[in-house]
């Protein structure tokens, strides 16, 4: 009940956007005394949330915490399906597992996992995706599109063009998209993504799209063999960043590239994705599982699949590999 009152409470104040609600509309909407209206008025200050109370005026949120939970995201998501649904938890295996989970028993289209931090996070290749609390965005999508399987590559790259806007939005970087599923900051990888399906051989179930952003560690934070290659936004912004922010943006961004996508097919989303890409035109070399291949990476086919052109000339198509530029 206290928690169904907090939610209630927190969607009025997102409604509000920012305004200020009078102690009265609250209590008409949530149907209870002004009393107890400020007693969760004080919870949430105690949560981090930054209150303001002005005398004939009435409350406003002036600063969420920052934190991850499903209030957070909650509070001014402007969605129509994506993360309408939030299963939050502070400490995971992994989203990805809870996500199969949930999907199994017929989540709905747009659910949500996130956790402040996994002890299993995982990556492509089973590798470990290190994902410390309270600094990054260790986040499952669930979404159960009707397209063939095929196909379903092609949302691994509509979801790094969601990414790589979000970010941009929230902080004025401009990341970079090295095929098929990392998003770099200046040569380093700042976002891993982990495609995986649900599936009959002719039919898709879901398509759970895991994502790993490091968003607010500092530099030392970074085992030894990873400082090299990996960063996060706030060490290249110099910034601190809003994760719940900036959640809410790649689920925005994510909806509206999505809905064109079912509309209007891969075309209009490899167009973005070619222009965020930095692999394209390159000498590259991919390391598949059947061997390494050097070339120049020629562009991603309609399926997005990427093009490589030997040194004779041939024309050799890549579904998974590890790229080297
Ligand atoms: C990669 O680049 O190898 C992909 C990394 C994907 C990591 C994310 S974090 C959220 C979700 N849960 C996991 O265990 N993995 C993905």
């Amino acid at each position: 009940m206290q928690t169904e009152i907090r939610s209630k409470l927190l969607e009025a104040f997102s409604n509000a956007e920012g305004e200020f609600l009078s102690g009265q509309k609250i209590s008409d909407l949530l149907g209870c005394s002004r009393t107890a209206i400020w007693k969760h008025m004080e919870e949430l200050r105690k949560e981090g949330y930054e209150l303001e109370a002005v005398r004939r005026r009435g409350y406003r949120i002036k600063r969420k915490p920052d934190k991850v939970s499903g209030n957070e995201i909650s509070l001014g998501l402007h969605t129509q399906f994506m993360g309408r649904n939030i299963h939050f938890e502070e400490e995971v295996t992994s989203t990805q597992k809870i996500a199969h989970k949930l999907a199994n028993a017929g989540a709905k289209e747009g659910t949500i996992v996130i956790a402040e931090q996994q002890i299993e996070g995982r990556g492509r290749l089973a590798r470990v995706w290190y994902s410390p609390k309270y600094t990054g965005i260790w986040m499952s999508m669930i979404i159960r599109p009707k397209i063939p399987l095929n196909q379903t590559p092609q949302l691994t790259l509509l979801t790094a063009v969601a990414i790589v806007q979000a970010i941009e939005k929230v902080t004025g970087l401009f990341p970079d998209i090295k095929w098929p599923n990392d998003i770099l900051i200046n040569g380093k990888k700042v976002v891993g993504i982990l495609t995986e399906l649900q599936a009959e051989a002719d039919q898709v179930h879901s398509v759970i799209i895991g994502t790993g952003i490091n968003v607010n560690q500092r530099r030392e934070d970074f085992h030894e063999d990873l400082k090299s290659i990996a960063t996060s936004i706030a060490a290249e912004s110099g910034e601190k960043c809003d994760r719940s922010l900036l959640i809410q943006e790649i689920l925005i961004h994510f909806e509206n590239l999505y809905e064109q996508y079912l509309r209007s097919g891969f075309k209009p989303i490899k167009l973005l994705w070619e222009s965020y890409a930095i692999s394209l035109n390159k000498e590259i070399v991919a390391k598949t599982l059947q061997g390494t291949l050097k070339g120049k990476a020629l562009g991603i086919d309609d399926e997005g699949i990427l093009l490589l052109q030997t040194g004779e000339g041939k024309i050799e198509k890549i579904y998974s590999a590890d790229i080297k530029i």
